[in-house]
């Protein structure tokens, strides 16, 4: 397995292109299922993430055909085309290896009638339930079986409804999948309490250029008017905003400058209060973001909210950046229960973490030393870049497939930053 050697010490300075939204690509990609005609995504970051998804798509009989993959090219342009169906099952060992496949259930059910998808299970970051998801789905008309840890939605004769459904917690990932089984219901849906993120905002965007009626969009009251049928459409993914952000703390840690080519600020207003409360320069510049930091990082309190607060996304990379912060900064996860595995591998690293239930002080140290270490979920891979990036010495990462489901050419984007940062085979 490949492993990512960093050099640290190196401060950052450049422009770094920022690559489309993963998470936004997951859920656009299921979207090419409520359609015979061809849907084409442009700016579709190159992640391990995405291959497995088409992969998934491509078992239901989606036919999918890539452009613009010069190797040099960042991104690409994927078109999908779901003529016929030929499956509706979502198999185990598909969905085991990525959780976003749950998010097949609500479209594969709009458009067939029927899906049957293998329960996700746990992850690494924590228990992660369905509930929400199938909840909104009943509210919205379909019946749900659950059998040998497989989960059946079925839509009743003539499609779903249509109906209400005030979610109890804040779910990404199940208000997009209510959305992508509203939009082709009989009657009008609505969401409350749906989440906001940019990410559903891009969803219901397409959603709509593919003749969806949507209202509402970025609220969280949307109401969906079912209609007969939708078509083809050409969408462009947002840029990802947690990429952005990784990068924004990469260069903060460093001392460094850079512009985050192509990253849309008001995406982002969380992250930027939070470097901007830590000292942190960071301005919209032509077409990006820039962030630049001269004097010492200051500490910072928060807590991870449903967009528009503080990402849980950004938890880790911020948390790495603040470990060289003058003074001891107050992080609280609110979102997912198991999110700070990075901080036992940061505090090998010199960091100087106490984690309490959902609350962890960083106290900030003089500096980090290089180390051999490994991480379980991708953010929190990233954060260990990140300290690795200030670091004294040299910094091993390993499990870089974790770094490879969700950083589009991680090692280039760096050495495009002037940093050194290397993969190397074996682990
Ligand atoms: C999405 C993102 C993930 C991000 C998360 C929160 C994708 C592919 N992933 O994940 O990167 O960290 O949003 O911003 O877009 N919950 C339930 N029952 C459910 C669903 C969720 O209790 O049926 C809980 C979760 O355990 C969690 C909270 O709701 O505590 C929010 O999770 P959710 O927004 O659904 O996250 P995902 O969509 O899985």
């Amino acid at each position: 397995m490949d492993k990512i050697i960093i050099r640290g010490g190196k401060r950052l300075s450049g422009t770094v292109p920022v690559s489309g939204a993963k998470n936004a690509a997951l859920t656009l990609l299921p979207c090419a299922l409520l359609t015979d005609e061809p849907v084409t995504l442009r700016n579709l970051p190159r992640l391990a993430d995405i291959d497995g998804f088409q992969h998934l798509l491509n078992q239901f009989g989606i036919s999918t055909s890539i452009a613009g993959a010069r190797p040099e090219d960042f991104g690409r342009v994927m078109t999908l085309q779901a003529t016929r169906l030929t499956s509706t099952v979502a198999p185990y060992d598909l969905v085991r290896k990525m959780r976003a496949s749950i998010l097949v259930l609500g479209p594969l059910l709009a458009r067939a009638g029927e899906a049957t998808v293998s329960l996700p299970g746990g992850c690494a970051i924590g228990n992660r339930p369905i509930d929400l998801h199938l909840k909104a789905l009943e509210a919205i008309g379909a019946h749900i079986e659950m059998a040998a840890g497989y989960v059946r939605a079925i839509a009743p004769d003539g499609g779903l409804p249509g109906g209400r459904y005030s979610f109890p917690v804040v779910s990404v990932g199940a208000t997009e999948n209510a959305l992508m089984a509203a939009v082709l219901a009989r009657g009008k849906s609505t969401l409350h309490n749906a989440a906001r993120e940019p990410e559903i905002v891009d969803l219901c965007n397409m959603l709509v250029a593919m003749g969806a009626q949507i209202e509402g969009i970025g609220t969280s009251d949307i109401t969906i008017h079912g209609v007969d049928r939708l078509h083809g459409a050409t969408y462009m993914v947002m840029p990802d905003r947690i990429e952005a952000g990784s990068y924004a703390c990469a260069a903060a840690i460093t001392g460094g400058e850079v512009t985050l080519a192509g990253a849309r600020m008001e995406d982002m207003e969380a992250t930027v209060q939070a470097l901007r409360d830590a000292g942190v320069h960071v301005e919209p510049a032509k077409n990006g973001i820039h962030v630049a930091a001269d004097g010492p990082l200051r500490p910072v309190t928060l807590s991870t909210a449903p967009y528009p607060g503080f990402a849980t996304d950004m938890q880790a990379q911020l948390m790495a950046m603040l470990c060289l912060a003058k003074g001891s900064s107050v992080l609280t996860e609110t979102i997912f229960e198991n999110r700070y595995m990075h901080v036992p591998e940061l505090n090998r690293m010199g960091a100087h973490i106490e984690t309490k239930g959902r609350t962890a002080v960083v106290h900030g140290v003089q500096k980090l030393t290089g180390a051999e270490v490994m991480a379980t979920d991708l953010r929190a891979s990233m954060s260990l870049v990140i300290a690795g990036l200030a670091a004294e010495g040299e910094t091993q990462v390993h499990r870089l497939y974790h770094l490879d489901r969700g950083y589009e050419r991680l090692e280039e984007k760096f050495a495009l930053l002037g940093a050194d940062v290397e993969r190397v085979g074996g682990d």
